[in-house]
């Protein structure tokens, strides 16, 4: 998609981050914006700071974790603008759980697969065959991480992203046989600058994962030192915005934040499948886990 003025884009996870920043870029470039985000109060604030530039922009309301959500939330773009054009199915959440694969609760599973995997999977199904259908040029540009391309523990997390990643080259094809013009791109961000990290702000269940105050001591920690990490080392998201809006101009399918990073992690997968043995381990992991046997 070369032009963007004067079409409509449909954002979620619009109310922090990237998907705030992929919010203020469409706007920037002349489209009108729907923002989809379950903070009600925060999606409101984005809304008022986008009124200043000659657009419309309309917040809707969602938990992208509900099918029947995401289906009212494109009636809602549908009904307010004539086509769709380009589709973000950003929101995201980084789970809340530590522990080993036999060791995370179905509501944490359920939570994260819910907004990261099934959040996405339904925005194609809401408005993939309308946007088909309306005959006009489009993307759909899903948000995995470099975690949906490389190999590592067995979080959500990670689960949810690799079935973004594998679900979107997917569609891709599907689309290409279809002969569409509408196309998918996937989009694999390194470390960013958000509050990813302080997901669970939006998690719905009770927090099981925290009830034990040693384990609750031991991810707010971790949650912190993460938080701390990512302001210091990610990148801001507008610059992430930036990419976006270039590689679809581009036609580019893969976008990647941090492409040397990304690289060399997939390239360790890929190391591991060719040896036939399956995950030569990350440096980190085995430190960790001899710390743990000497602690
Ligand atoms: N920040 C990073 O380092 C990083 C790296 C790789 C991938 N990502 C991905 O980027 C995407 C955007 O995350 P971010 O980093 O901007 O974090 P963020 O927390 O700043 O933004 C995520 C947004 O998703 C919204 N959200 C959460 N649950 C929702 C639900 N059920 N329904 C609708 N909206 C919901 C949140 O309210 C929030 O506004 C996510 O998919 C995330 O996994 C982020």
């Amino acid at each position: 998609m070369k032009d963007f003025k004067g079409k409509t884009a449909v954002i979620t996870g619009a109310a922090s981050g990237i998907g705030e920043a992929m919010a203020h870029k469409a706007a920037g470039l002349g489209m009108n914006v729907v923002l989809s985000d379950i903070e009600a109060a925060k999606l409101k604030t984005v809304a008022a700071e986008l009124a200043s530039f000659d657009v419309e922009i309309l917040p809707v309301v969602t938990d992208t974790s509900s099918q029947s959500s995401v289906f009212e939330l494109a009636d809602a773009a549908f009904s307010a603008f004539d086509h769709v054009h380009f589709l973000a199915n950003n929101a995201g959440v980084s789970g809340v759980a530590l522990g080993h694969a036999w060791e995370i609760t179905d509501e944490e599973w359920q939570w994260v697969m819910g907004v990261n995997w099934y959040g996405v999977l339904y925005g194609v199904q809401a408005f993939v065959p309308k946007m088909i259908t309306g005959g006009e040029d489009g993307v759909v540009v899903n948000t995995s991480s470099i975690m949906g391309l490389n190999t590592g523990r067995s979080s959500p997390y990670n689960v949810s992203k690799h079935a973004v990643a594998r679900f979107t080259e997917g569609l891709y094809y599907d689309l290409k046989v279809a002969d569409s013009k509408v196309t998918a791109a996937l989009l694999c961000p390194g470390p960013i600058a958000t509050e990813i990290v302080k997901s669970e702000r939006n998690r719905p269940e009770a927090e099981t994962e925290t009830r034990d105050p040693a384990k609750a001591a031991e991810i707010k920690a971790r949650r912190e030192a993460m938080y701390e990490y990512l302001q210091k080392e990610g990148i801001p998201p507008s610059d992430v915005a930036e990419m976006v809006f270039d590689y679809v101009a581009r036609d580019e399918f893969y976008i990647l934040t941090h492409p040397d990073l990304i690289r060399a992690s997939f390239r360790r997968r890929a190391k591991g499948i060719d040896a036939g043995n399956p995950l030569p381990l990350p440096g980190d992991y085995v430190a960790e886990a001899k710390e743990k046997r000497e602690n």
